[in-house]
């Protein structure tokens, strides 16, 4: 196993744990129903401090095992029973933009309990933080907490990358393999608009389940699986056309919204396609710049309105920060 995907060793508190968020390329909300999916780990991250505390508080907040849901869960899952925590936590990564705030959460938080508990290998890792984020949200995939735990380019259900691990639900199991990364920029701009990930994965999955829904998650798998193939060659103008095939897809299925659709209009003359990243409904887009017109992305997302962020891939995933 390489370097990054050593397991999380035993500490005592306090102990420091940061993760990645994360940016999904193909196969969103179609992944929760089997299909493959392609995201890497982004250089935006987030960091806690985990101390023994008099009292269980996020930062500061006593009220934080009512109100934070992936907080609560995570306490639920890994810390039953023990004593008060205090947790502070600092992220550079927009919420409820689908850029992973919250698997980025969930990740570094277990990892940090997990730690105190004795440590954890990496597949473990992986699949209490995909518990955790499912406790609190209810429905969803293992990709955004799979991606960030392993850091990189990561393949939920397709591709022939070395598998890292699998990740079960009661009633599915999906395969997570490694892809290598191409190298490339990418560009993500937020519309501003948050939204809720479990209102929109209910959606789709209810207009998946009407007429028409499996031809349409046949073509979400098909998109995603050439879509994994063309990053693993590295043919940046396959990669861009599938990018809008599956932008196609997810305005079917009514997650697009027209900020999204504003962005993506303007991100036409510098980019070789271009989508929605996460639930939708709002959030973010990411595109992929045509090579040398990087700024000029930047400076049409800009001026849509968006707030943009060049995203490169980052190999490592959650990790203890030592003091
Ligand atoms: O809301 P986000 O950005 O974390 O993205 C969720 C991705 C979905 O496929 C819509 C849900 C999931 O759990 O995979």
């Amino acid at each position: 196993m390489s370097e990054q995907l050593l397991g999380i060793p035993p500490r005592g508190l306090p102990i420091s744990a940061r993760a990645p968020g994360k940016c999904i390329v193909f196969g969103e909300h179609a992944v929760v129903h089997g299909a493959p999916e392609l995201v890497f780990a982004i250089d935006l991250t987030t960091q806690l401090f985990v101390t023994a505390g008099e009292a269980t508080r996020l930062n500061a907040d006593l009220e934080a095992t009512r109100r934070n849901a992936y907080f609560r869960s995570a306490l639920d899952l890994v810390w039953k029973d023990r004593s008060p925590v205090e947790v502070r936590s600092v992220s550079r990564i927009p919420k409820a933009a689908g850029l992973g705030s919250s698997a980025a959460f969930v990740a570094a938080f277990v990892a940090a309990l997990s730690s105190a508990t004795g440590g954890v290998d990496r597949p473990t890792l992986a699949q209490r933080s995909f518990e955790v984020e499912r406790g609190a949200q209810g429905v969803g995939s293992p990709g955004d907490t799979s991606t960030v735990v392993a850091g990189g380019f990561v393949a939920i259900n397709g591709g022939p990358g070395e598998p890292l691990w699998s990740i079960r639900s009661p009633d599915r199991r999906w395969e997570v393999r490694r892809v290598s990364d191409p190298g490339w920029v990418w560009v993500v701009a937020y519309t501003g608009i948050p939204r809720s990930t479990a209102d929109a994965v209910r959606a789709v999955g209810a207009r998946l389940a009407a007429p028409g829904g499996p031809e349409l998650l046949e073509e979400f798998r098909r998109v995603a699986t050439e879509g994994i193939d063309a990053v693993g060659r590295g043919d940046r103008s396959a990669v861009g056309e599938l990018l809008v095939r599956n932008q196609e897809l997810l305005r079917e299925v009514g997650v697009s919204h027209p900020r999204l659709e504003a962005l993506l209009e303007a991100a036409k003359p510098a980019a070789l396609g271009s989508k929605l990243t996460g639930a939708g409904a709002g959030g973010s887009v990411v595109a992929l710049p045509v090579p040398g017109k990087e700024a000029e992305l930047v400076r049409r997302l800009a001026r849509a309105g968006g707030l943009p962020f060049v995203v490169r891939p980052v190999p490592e995933g959650a990790v203890l920060v030592e003091s």
